[in-house]
């Protein structure tokens, strides 16, 4: 083998894949009637069914992945509550609900917990102010918390005690990456042995305690484009090799190309307009 095709071999490993369970919400109710994020702009027309056709191709991809996908009855009159992930925090069989912040999303705890008890899980009603997985990543053994925008710090210490996990609080600064799941992309979420997690992130929209954080504790992280942040890129889901992403992320696409990840595009460009993308529309199901 020459020298090149040995580096390229060390620098493309090989990537393992897990199989993944996530829940969904069909986006029958989507729309922009208000503004709880600098990408939504209620003046602006929405196109229901588009929203629908987009999200049912990251549906499709995720089962083409193998993955297991639960879906949670739509509620009218909640247009955002296609953003699953911000309809709790599960891990362990344990569903930590959500407590928006804001009162147009409110009522989307309480459906979502209703969900995760008629399924088995083990529910913990929230007593501080979080929105789930939107702010709260796995990342191999630790939890990665966000807050400044949404969730409060507090709840960062109620997830700690009630998971028995590590929990690092990371302080959002820029209103446009409001939560951590915008900001932070969790490409290997349970490696194999031996191996460490990996992440992607857009440095711009932490502070500087956050950034040494993250420069300390993921050296070898893919350090993101503005570009690419802007049209959520980081708001992607990933078993580990494959990563669906937003397909007009085209540096991020091919930063994971080089890391010998596959990357699969999927355009959710009116789900978009609500101020969220793939991730945003994927709650992880742990058992
Ligand atoms: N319009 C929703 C909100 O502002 C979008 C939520 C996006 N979700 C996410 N996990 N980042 O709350």
């Amino acid at each position: 083998m020459t020298e090149t095709r040995a580096q390229n071999a060390a620098a493309t490993p090989q990537r393992n894949t897990s199989k993944r369970t996530v829940l969904m919400c069909r986006p029958d109710f989507f729309t922009v009637s208000y503004q709880i994020n600098p990408w939504m702009h209620p003046e602006r027309p929405t196109d229901t069914d588009l929203a629908v056709r987009q999200w049912g191709e990251l549906y499709r991809t995720y089962l083409d992945l193998g993955f297991t996908v639960e879906l949670i009855d739509p509620v009218p009159g909640l247009p955002d509550m296609v953003y699953a992930a911000n309809g709790g925090f599960v891990l362990d069989n344990i569903a930590y609900g959500a407590n928006f912040t804001y009162p147009e999303r409110q009522p989307e705890g309480p459906a979502y917990m209703d969900w995760f008890r008629a399924n088995g899980f083990d529910v913990r009603v929230p007593k501080e102010v979080n929105e789930g997985e939107g702010d709260f990543l796995l990342v191999g053994d630790v939890i990665l918390a966000g807050t400044g925008f949404r969730t409060d710090r507090a709840s960062h210490r109620e997830v700690a005690e009630i998971f028995g996990r590590e929990v690092i609080s990371l302080e959002l600064v820029n209103p446009s990456f409001y939560h951590i799941d915008t900001a932070i992309a969790v490409l290997d979420p349970s490696p194999a042995d031996g191996e460490s997690p990996n992440i992607a992130y857009l440095p711009s929209a932490f502070n500087e305690a956050g950034l040494e954080v993250l420069r300390s504790r993921y050296p070898d992280a893919i350090l993101v484009s503005e570009e690419d942040a802007s049209v959520l890129g980081l708001n992607s889901y990933s078993d580990g090799r494959n990563v669906v992403i937003a397909s007009r992320a085209k540096g991020f696409e091919k930063q994971l190309r080089e890391r010998g990840y596959n990357p699969i595009g999927v355009d959710l460009s009116e789900l978009l307009l609500g101020g969220g993308g793939v991730k945003c529309c994927t709650l992880e199901l742990r058992r």
